[in-house]
C-alpha cells in the first residue's frame, strides 16, 4: 500500500511504527536513546488516541508495531493497546525491561495476541547489570520474565546494548540467550545520541575490545546456526561506513512519542530547526507524506558532498542525521562516522581518547529538566542547529 501526496508523487508505505507509549521506566540506563527532556505522564496520549493512531497505521500499510517506551507495561492500558494491534492484523513486538509490572501483565498480553517480546538485558553478572540499569533487584525479575515468555511459547529476543561497562560479557550474553531459550540476540553497540551522547566517555570501548566482541559474535553465529540468530550492530565511531539510520530518513519508520509527536527517528527532536507534527492535529498519512520533519531529509536532494556524488548514497542515505548534528554541528552534513567525511579522523581520535581515559560515573536518565545536560559538538565547538 502506498501514501499519495497532494502533488502526486507516490511514496513507499512505512513498514514499522515505534509507539513510545510512555517515557516512564523503572530503569535509568545511561545509554537510553530517549530525549533528555522526557515526556511526563500527564502529557501522554490517551487509549482512544493510540487506538486511532494504530488504525491509521494499519490503513497506511504498516506491518509491525513496536510497543516501546520507556517501559510500555507501565501503561494501565497496555493490554487494550496490544489487543487493538492484534485486531488490526499488526504484528506486535513488546520492547520491555521485564521489571516493574511487566510479568504481572504478560499472560494477559499473550491472551490478547501479543506476537513477540524483546527483553533488554543490561549485563550478565547481576551486580553489574543492576549498576548499569540503576535499579536494584532488576536481574532476577528479568530472568523470571524471560522464563514466562518462553513457557508461553512467545518468541523471545534479548537485546544487549554493549559499551565499556559490559563488553567483557559478550560471551556471557550469548550463553544467557541460549539458556533462556531466546530465538534471537541483539548485540548492539551503543549508538551515541540521547542519554548515550551525554554518557559517551563512560560508555566508549576501545577498538581492541570492539574487534574482540565482533570475533566472539562471528564464532558464535557459526556454532549456534539454527539455534540462535545473533544481530550485530557495530559501533559507528569505529566503522568504515555508517548504517542507514532508521532505514533511511522518512523511508520505513514512524516514531510516535508519548505526547503524540511524530518523528522520523527516535532522536530527531535533537534537530531543533525541524517542525514536527502531532497525531492530535494531523492524520498519520498526512504526517508521513507532508510533515516538514519527514520531508526535510527524505531522498537525496538535501545531501552535501561527499554524499551527493557518492555511489552509496541510496544504500546508507548519508548515515545518521542526528549524529551529523551532534558531531558536525550540521544535520545535513555527511555523518562523521563515515570514513569519507572530512571529520572522520577526528571522530576516531575522540573515541580513542575517551576509551583510554578512566570512565566517569554514569549520568542516569531522569524525568525533569535536563537542559543543562545538552552538549555542544566536540568537533566544531559550534552550537547545534
Ligand atoms: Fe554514505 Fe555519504 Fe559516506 Fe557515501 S559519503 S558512504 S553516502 S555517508
Ligand atoms: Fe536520527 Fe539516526 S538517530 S537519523
Amino acid at each position: 500500500m502506498n501514501a499519495v501526496t497532494p502533488t502526486g508523487p507516490v511514496l513507499p508505505a512505512p513498514v514499522g511504527l515505534l509507539a513510545e507509549l510512555t517515557h516512564r521506566c523503572p530503569l535509568r540506563c545511561p545509554y537510553c536513546s530517549n530525549p533528555l527532556e522526557l515526556d511526563r505522564r500527564s502529557g501522554e496520549l490517551d487509549t482512544a488516541t493510540w487506538q486511532r493512531v494504530l488504525t491509521e497505521a494499519a490503513g497506511l500499510g504498516v506491518l509491525h508495531v513496536h510497543l516501546s517506551g520507556g517501559e510500555p507495561t507501565a501503561r494501565n492500558d497496555i493490554v487494550e493497546i496490544t489487543e487493538t494491534c492484534a485486531k488490526l492484523g499488526l504484528y506486535s513486538n513488546l520492547i520491555t525491561s521485564g521489571v516493574g509490572g511487566a510479568l504481572a501483565k504478560l499472560d494477559a498480553l499473550y491472551d490478547v495476541g501479543l506476537d513477540h517480546v524483546q527483553l533488554s538485558v543490561q549485563g550478565v553478572d547481576a551486580a553489574n547489570a543492576e549498576k548499569i540499569g540503576g535499579l536494584k533487584n532488576a536481574q532476577p525479575q528479568k530472568l523470571a520474565f524471560a522464563e514466562r515468555v518462553t513457557q508461553l511459547g512467545l518468541p523471545l529476543t534479548l537485546n544487549s546494548v554493549i559499551h565499556r561497562g559490559n563488553i567483557h560479557e559478550v560471551e556471557g550474553f550469548i550463553d544467557l540467550a541460549v539458556k533462556l531459550g531466546a530465538k534471537r540476540l541483539e548485540v548492539a553497540h551503543t549508538q551515541y545520541y540521547g542519554w548515550a551522547y551525554v554518557n559517551r566517555p563512560a560508555l566508549m570501548p576501545d577498538k581492541a575490545q570492539v574487534d574482540r566482541s565482533i570475533r566472539i559474535v562471528e564464532a558464535a553465529r557459526e556454532r549456534l546456526k539454527g539455534q540462535l540468530v545473533i544481530d550485530l550492530v557495530v559501533p559507528d565511531y569505529y566503522a568504515k561506513y555508517p548504517k542507514a539510520c532508521a532505514g533511511g530518513w522518512g523511508r520505513k519508520l514512524m516514531n510516535v512519542t508519548p505526547a503524540g509527536k511524530v518523528l522520523p527517528c527516535h532522536a530527531a527532536e535533537t534537530i531543533k530547526q525541524l517542525e514536527f507534527w502531532y497525531v492530535t492535529d494531523h492524520s498519520l498519512g498526512d504526517i508521513w507524506a507532508n510533515s516538514p520533519a519527514f520531508t526535510a531529509y527524505r531522498g537525496t536532494d538535501w545531501m552535501q558532498e561527499p554524499c551527493r556524488s557518492c555511489d552509496r548514497r541510496e544504500k546508507d542515505w548519508g548515515g545518521c542525521r542526528c549524529q551529523a548534528l551532534a558531531l558536525a554541528g550540521d544535520a545535513a552534513a555527511t555523518d562523521p562516522a563515515c570514513s569519507l567525511s572530512p571529520l572522520h579522523a577526528k571522530v576516531r581520535e575522540l573515541a580513542t581518547e575517551e576509551a583510554a581515559e578512566t570512565p566517569p560515573d554514569y549520568v542516569y536518565r531522569t524525568i525533569g529538566s535536563n537542559a543543562d545536560r545538552a552538549v555542544r559538538s566536540p568537533l566544531t565547538e559550534e552550537a547545534p542547529q
